[in-house]
């Protein structure tokens, strides 16, 4: 089954992309039967970032951190969406069968569109570059978080559309939320998100990760009080990281009293160090060996277009242009 994903380059990848998206799409393509596409979604990046710079060393970033956390080059097609021939092919071809209304309606857009001189048409067409990502590959099964659900029923639904118009091409692709994946909260305990300036990043200097670690927000309990661990964000933090054991010896110790907030936040730290230390060590190693970047994604590059052709010679047959 085809299973495929892809992140936006639009900055650092926090703990809670790692934990919520990353891994468990790593952990697919350790299944035999699954055939997992990643790529960079730099042309989606470009909705919202203007600077060349940025968006190359971006790019670079991710696919540094993608590979540090265990993507394996040889199980996973691994790729950058904008080296893809026929992505806005498709999504041209897609534009013109979908109605207005089903993208001035979409949640994603609306939210920001409150003052439409300030959102390009980029942002309003987000959807169709997607659905062409997705439908170009066949991809089958989408990954993704509960917020992009929408988008992949609107890439099933021009599918869909364009199977009844013009002949059958496209598999229709499904989303895979997991439910039993909790969003981590951010060090404000809201989301955590780029866009809330509260993400743990595992990547950063050790200094920079104490730094942000101890941001976490916290009651006013003394240490000698009782706590109630799953009111704390230092403990949720900690739940979809630490092992079962871990787990519950730091919540027996919330309940019991004796464990300050800053005993908590060290623990939460050691551990983040812990589990991710040998992806750390990848990271600095591969973050700036730009040839290597490079040279893996270019092999991906190569394994999808292949994928790609193939869609875009069955859409020629049926559809002249
Ligand atoms: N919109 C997705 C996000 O922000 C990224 C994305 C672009 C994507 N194209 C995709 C995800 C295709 C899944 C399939 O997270």
């Amino acid at each position: 089954m085809r299973v495929l994903t892809a992140v936006q380059c639009t900055g650092k990848l926090h703990l809670g992309n790692i934990m919520s998206a990353m891994f468990p799409t790593i952990k697919l393509s350790e299944k035999e039967d699954n055939d997992v596409f990643v790529f960079l979604a730099d042309m989606h990046s470009l909705t919202t970032i203007k600077n060349a710079h940025e968006l190359s060393d971006n790019t670079y970033y991710a696919a540094a951190c993608w590979l540090a956390l265990g993507l394996d080059p040889e199980k996973i097609t691994f790729y950058r969406q904008s080296r893809i021939k026929g992505v806005c092919d498709l999504t041209w071809i897609i534009n013109c069968l979908t109605p207005f209304p089903m993208l001035a309606n979409a949640h994603a857009f609306k939210s920001k569109s409150q003052k439409l001189s300030d959102v390009n048409v980029g942002l309003f067409d987000y959807p169709i570059l997607m659905a062409a990502d997705i439908l170009l590959m066949q991809g089958e099964r989408v990954p993704v978080g509960k917020d992009q659900k929408q988008h992949i029923e609107i890439a099933r639904d021009v599918a869909n559309t364009f199977n009844n118009t013009f002949g059958e091409v496209f598999v229709l692709p499904k989303e895979m939320i997991d439910d039993k994946i909790v969003l981590l909260p951010g060090t404000d305990g809201q989301k955590m998100s780029k866009s809330y300036h509260n993400t743990i990043d595992v990547f950063d200097s050790d200094e920079q990760l104490y730094k942000s670690v101890m941001s976490i927000k916290t009651d006013s309990r003394r240490p000698e009080e009782p706590k109630q661990p799953e009111e704390c964000i230092i403990f949720n933090i900690y739940k979809s990281i630490a092992c079962e054991q871990d787990i519950n010896s730091l919540r027996n110790k919330y309940l019991s009293g004796g464990m300050s907030y800053k005993d908590a936040k060290e623990l939460l730290y050691e551990t983040i160090r812990q589990k991710f230390h040998s992806a750390r060590e990848r990271f600095n190693a591969f973050k700036d060996d730009l040839p290597m970047l490079a040279k893996v994604l270019q092999c991906g590059e190569e394994k999808a277009q292949a994928v790609a052709d193939k869609t875009l010679q069955k859409i020629r047959e049926i559809l002249p242009i």
